[in-house]
């Protein structure tokens, strides 16, 4: 589905602002040099990261989609076409990975999910930090449908329709329709609904022993109950997960710190940021 998109991905999909500074903030605390964007799609975040001094790195499974991002320059980020549940680097590679934007609803089995963390755990460095975006289903699997905000580009040429429908075998079928102009593409793909207790059920058995949850990425607190659909006409709330064995170590963006030999894991967020049309 989602080569049909790449070349409009960033307009509909702009980075947040709330989301960068995140991002920053953990890369600053752990003393981040080096990044890994899992599931990057056209590479706005792996950009960013490389903006703020960092050697950085996306994979997407969706070939159309590096291309895109490749494009995009500039020439030192470092792109592949790669699937996330089978990391192509070694060990200890980066200090900080994140997926972000519901990536790892794609993966629809848990024993992906769990060789994808186990994955982020094996490349994480000793003082990496990893950061999780997902989509809250706690609220989303109350409802047989629900239907998202309408999203725009801002000069209101690109819009963008998604749906979800439950299917009888416990995923989602994620339909979108991608409209530009006068045309239109349509599209569908599964997804799984992965709930909070479901992603730290496996980031124990990836190595990540502590973890935070927010409600979004300006640190709120992560609430199931309080999840935003149900008639806020707000997107759904989503998880955020960052780990780190070290935070405060080490010094490519900020100052210094001492070891810490636990990791650290986050969840939970909305998508500030996107236009709600
Ligand atoms: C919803 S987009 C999110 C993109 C980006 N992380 C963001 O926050 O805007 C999901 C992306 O994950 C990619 N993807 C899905 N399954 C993947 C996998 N197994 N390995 C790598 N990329 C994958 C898709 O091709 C798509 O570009």
């Amino acid at each position: 589905m989602y080569d049909l998109f790449s070349r409009y991905y960033q307009d509909i999909f702009p980075p947040g602002a709330a989301q960068l500074a995140f991002l920053r903030e953990v890369a600053r605390q752990v003393g981040a040099c080096t990044f890994l964007d899992a599931g990057c799609a056209t590479g706005a975040y792996t950009r960013a990261a490389a903006s703020w001094g960092l050697a950085a790195t996306g994979i997407d499974l969706e070939p159309a989609m590096i291309e895109e991002a490749r494009s995009q320059g500039p020439p030192q980020v470092h792109y592949a076409v790669a699937d996330l549940t089978a990391l192509p680097f070694e060990d200890g590679s980066f200090d900080m990975v994140v997926c972000l934007g519901n990536t790892l609803a794609h993966v629809l089995e848990f024993a992906s999910l769990q060789r994808a963390l186990d994955g982020f755990g094996r490349v994480l460095s000793p003082r990496g930090a990893l950061v999780l975006q997902l989509v809250n289903y706690h609220r989303v699997k109350a409802d047989p449908e629900y239907v998202f905000p309408v999203l725009a580009s801002t000069d209101g040429n690109v819009i963008f329709r998604r749906r979800y429908r439950r299917r009888g075998d416990g995923l989602y079928s994620f339909a979108t329709s991608l409209q530009v102009g006068r045309q239109q593409v349509d599209g569908a793909s599964p997804v799984r609904p992965w709930r909070q207790e479901e992603i730290i059920a496996a980031l124990a058995p990836a190595g990540f022993s502590r973890w935070h949850s927010f409600g979004d990425f300006g640190r709120s607190s992560y609430s199931a109950s309080a999840s935003a659909l149900g008639g806020t006409g707000r997107p759904p709330r989503t998880i955020a997960a960052g780990a780190s064995r070290s935070p405060g170590q080490g010094s490519c963006l900020a100052g210094s710190g001492g070891a810490r030999r636990d990791r650290r894991v986050t969840p939970a967020a909305c998508r500030p940021g996107i236009a709600v049309g």
